[in-house]
């Protein structure tokens, strides 16, 4: 039974493997769609609320074009715009925009704003980020893979870099759900919480995928199907950039990790934004500072053809509009349209 309509989508822990996977499925179905200009305004007449604390490029116009393709009016609301956060409570908050609109994003830090706002919306809430899970990150990540690889169950996924930030949570979690050999590649301090890795066990147990964790390159590459990165320093976190760069420093994707695995298609997948060359303001400072030219992922594995992060970074559009669509409409008859 995959009625999503009417949950809030605020990590993976709360849906099984096969809810996870009809959202995939979904969202392959409207990418199809949209590329062959088939409508599905399913959600005409809705509104929906973005709230962002944090920047965003690829989650906010995700929200806004799949919102639109839908048939949906999205308002961006920045935590300057409105009184949230200053002079009104995350619960005053929730209920006055359950009361005019009909979905509600949230990108931020603490996880238990994104709780709150879902206990007193009543109308579903999407979590775009927050400092413990980016849940539609993954969809649009699995997507991604099953475009490649035709399937979830069985792949050897790699996730190497900051096992401990919202990523490494989330992909572990949805690795664990689908039935992936998912294996966290990091320095043990940067490992995910005792209760993330616990609760991905018991997921694992139950799904038949395999949970490794480990500090060697050499036994978390063997063989991998795909290699997974992100920043070593998250939304927030500046302060850490010092010891991030002297922990993860050995951990960077670059083509001898990529020839480790032996797997000549070898795919490599990021978030983004991605510091595969140091070209920007934040990548010119750290420049400045330490010294490097690339950190998480080199700028030749970045544009190799093993990388597929920018049908990665499209495929937010078609994940979120599956999300948004399955927990506000009846979805079922247009995964096969
Ligand atoms: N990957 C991702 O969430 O990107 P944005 O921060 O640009 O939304
Ligand atoms: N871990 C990163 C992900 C960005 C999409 C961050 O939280 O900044």
């Amino acid at each position: 039974n995959f009625d999503l309509k009417g949950r809030h989508f605020l990590s993976l822990n709360e849906f099984s493997g096969e809810e996870i996977n009809y959202l995939i499925d979904l969202s392959a179905a409207f990418k199809r769609q949209k590329k062959q200009g088939i409508p599905h305004r399913i959600c005409e007449g809705k509104n929906i609320a973005l709230l962002f604390e944090k920047p965003s490029t690829r989650t906010r116009c995700a929200f806004t074009v799949a919102a639109i393709d839908l048939g949906m009016h999205p308002e961006y609301l920045g935590k300057n715009d409105i009184q949230f956060g200053k002079k009104e409570s995350v619960r005053d908050t929730a209920i006055v925009l359950g009361r005019m609109f009909d979905g509600i994003q949230f990108r931020g830090f603490a996880h238990e704003t994104v709780k709150g706002l879902a206990k007193d919306a009543g109308v579903p809430v999407w979590n775009g980020l927050t400092d413990l899970y980016h849940p539609t990150q993954i969809l649009a990540d699995f997507l991604t893979v099953k475009e490649q690889k035709g399937e979830l169950a069985g792949i050897k996924f790699v996730y190497v870099g900051d096992g401990r930030n919202n990523m490494g949570n989330t992909l572990l979690i949805g690795g664990a759900k689908v039935g992936m050999d998912m294996r966290i590649c990091a320095p043990k301090s940067l490992w995910p919480s005792d209760e993330i890795v616990d609760y991905a066990k018991s997921v694992a147990a139950e799904t038949g995928a395999v949970i490794t964790l480990t500090e060697s390159i050499e036994e978390a590459m063997d063989h991998a199907d795909v290699v997974y990165t992100d920043v070593w320093v998250s939304m927030g976190e500046e302060a850490a950039f010092a010891e991030r760069i002297e922990l993860l420093r050995p951990y960077q994707v670059n083509m001898d990790m990529l020839q480790t695995s032996g797997n000549p298609d070898i795919m490599f997948l990021h978030c983004l934004p991605a510091f595969h060359d140091l070209e920007t303001e934040v990548g010119r400072a750290i420049h400045e500072q330490y010294g490097l030219t690339e950190m998480e992922v080199t700028d030749e594995v970045f544009r190799s053809r093993h990388s597929f992060v920018f049908d990665e970074a499209e495929n937010r559009m078609h994940t979120i509009k599956a999300v948004m669509a399955a927990t506000l409409t009846e979805t079922r008859e247009w995964l096969e349209r």
